[in-house]
């Protein structure tokens, strides 16, 4: 049974249906009920942030949410295609959805994000549940793809945009901690990693215009948050062109006949809302990121001392191979770099692919030394998974046997741990400002919270409340965590 939403009088049953309301008209008074969307998100914190804006487009057309899928209307997935594994998983969850078609025919499927915009109509043919296709550009026009799909047809829009960033679309938070919040600045790619497939299921590079970015930031700390990161694949090439906004406002750079704000420009923009707000950024790549960075976040005592910066490998054939146009060199070259600028202290973490096409021992070695002179803080580990499509499937053979590559993923993250316990280590009888984030997942007398190099900490609750800041006497950790005491 549906529960009753809204009961409102003034219905004209000889109208069409608004998108979104259903029309009770077996009741003696007509009801409308808006129709229930469940959404869950894979892969990528960009797609999570994308499911916030499906909400409120969703919320803005007349349709109300639901945390249950067995409850919902419209049941959306919006997945990701980043290795084969995460495409298994959205496919194991398709069939158990299927289960809920079963008992409910009418119930809507909707696929969306990044395997909707690799396999498009393919996804209709290969999984017969599935009513709705909609890519990452295509949200705004979800409503109409749903009156498609009420209309008796399956419904498809897997269009790349060269200039859609959902700018103006407050995003709904969707299991928000009320303290820290995403924000997407950009969208889409125009690097071409060989083993990568976010280019072709997220388009061209385009940036967000600035002074929505600011407007979500400002709103968000006005609703108590204290923490943005802002989000985009490549945030290092953020470019807004001056001549599309003619705000004088705006710190505007000059680069010949050129003018635009850079990511560094957009960072102390954000950084100057408030200096209670923190602010993250990610991803940053090892091409790109720039020395105007590196001192803007050691000018803004509030931008986190933490970089993620991805190296894939410690090989600079591999790195060739995988069209990351940097080497070996080069990386260790921007790790000195943030040590000189930010100091030892300054988190840094990494992505790492083991098993890439032609892989050798010595060159998988040559990841591991690398680890070892710059003694990451953290890192995500992957072992090579062949997207179809990309450069390297068609150039390169995916030829490292399975369980070579589990082999050397095992040794990287077995090394990995070892460098995370002892950066943990280091901090040992250091005090560290930690932002309050909720409870311990073990035990309410305890809080979790995190440094600026974006360290969990954790520490007996006192008097601290979420959302605020505590000065944390760090005296103990594990390879993961921080434990201290707030003095
Ligand atoms: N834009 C970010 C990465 C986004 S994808 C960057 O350039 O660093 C996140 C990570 O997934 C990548 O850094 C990479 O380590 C991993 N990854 C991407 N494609 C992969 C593949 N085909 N197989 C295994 N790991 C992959
Ligand atoms: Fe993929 Fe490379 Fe773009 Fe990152 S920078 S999203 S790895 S193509
Ligand atoms: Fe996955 Fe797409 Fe993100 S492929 S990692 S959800 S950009």
């Amino acid at each position: 049974m549906r529960k009753l939403i809204a009961d409102i009088d003034i219905v004209d049953q000889s109208t069409e249906n608004e998108p979104g309301i259903i029309q009770n008209n077996d009741a003696s008074r007509p009801v409308l009920i808006p129709k229930k969307m469940y959404i869950e998100s894979y892969g990528c914190q960009m797609n999570f942030s994308d499911s916030e804006i499906v909400t409120s487009i969703m919320l803005k057309h007349g349709f109300s949410t639901t945390d249950t899928a067995e409850d919902a209307d419209i049941i959306f997935i919006n997945t990701c295609s980043i290795r084969e594994k995460a495409e298994q998983t959205v496919r194991r969850r398709l069939a158990q959805f299927n289960s809920i078609k079963k008992k409910n025919p009418g119930v809507t499927i909707g696929v969306l994000g990044c395997m909707a915009e690799r396999l498009k109509t393919k996804l209709l043919e290969e999984e017969k549940i599935v009513d709705l296709v909609a890519g990452p550009d295509a949200y705004r026009d979800i409503p109409n793809l749903l009156q498609e799909v009420e209309d008796g047809q399956k419904a498809v829009n897997t269009f790349l945009s060269r200039e859609e960033t959902y700018a103006d679309i407050s995003p709904v938070r969707l299991n928000s901690n009320g303290v820290s919040a995403f924000i997407s600045i950009m969208r889409g790619c125009d690097n071409m990693c060989s083993f990568c497939v976010v280019p072709f299921t997220r388009g061209r590079e385009r940036s967000r215009d600035p002074h929505s970015i600011i407007q979500e930031a400002t709103d968000l700390f006005k609703k108590g948050f204290r923490e943005v990161t802002l989000l985009g694949q490549n945030v290092d090439s953020y470019k807004w062109s001056a001549e599309e906004s003619p705000d004088t406002k705006l710190p505007i750079k000059k680069h010949g006949t050129e003018n635009f704000v850079t990511f560094a420009q957009l960072l102390e923009m954000v950084a100057r809302i408030d200096p209670m707000l923190r602010v993250r950024f990610s991803t940053s790549h090892p091409k790109d990121i720039t020395d105007e960075v590196l001192y803007t976040i050691k000018r803004n005592q509030n931008i986190c001392n933490y970089i993620h910066l991805p190296v894939q490998s410690g090989s600079s054939r591999i790195l060739k191979l995988m069209n990351r146009t940097y080497n070996r060199e080069w990386y260790l070259a921007k790790i000195s770099s943030i040590k000189e600028i930010l100091g030892d202290e300054c988190g840094i973490s990494s992505d790492m692919i083991t098993g890439f096409c032609s892989e050798t021992e010595e060159e998988h070695q040559e990841t591991l030394s690398l680890m070892n002179e710059v003694k990451f803080d953290f890192s995500y580990m992957f072992h090579y998974s062949e997207r179809p499509g990309t450069l390297a499937a068609k150039k390169y053979q995916d030829d490292i046997n399975p369980g070579t590559k589990k082999r050397r993923l095992q040794e990287i993250i077995t090394k990995q741990q070892e460098h995370s316990l002892e950066r943990n280590q280091g901090s040992i009888n250091q005090l560290h400002q930690v932002l309050i984030e909720g409870y311990s997942k073990r035990s309410k007398d305890f809080l979790r919270g995190r440094n600026s190099a974006n360290k969990v900490v954790i520490f007996p609750k006192g008097n601290h409340q979420k959302g605020s800041y505590a000065n944390v006497l760090i005296t103990g950790c594990s390879a993961a965590t921080l434990l201290g005491s707030a003095i």
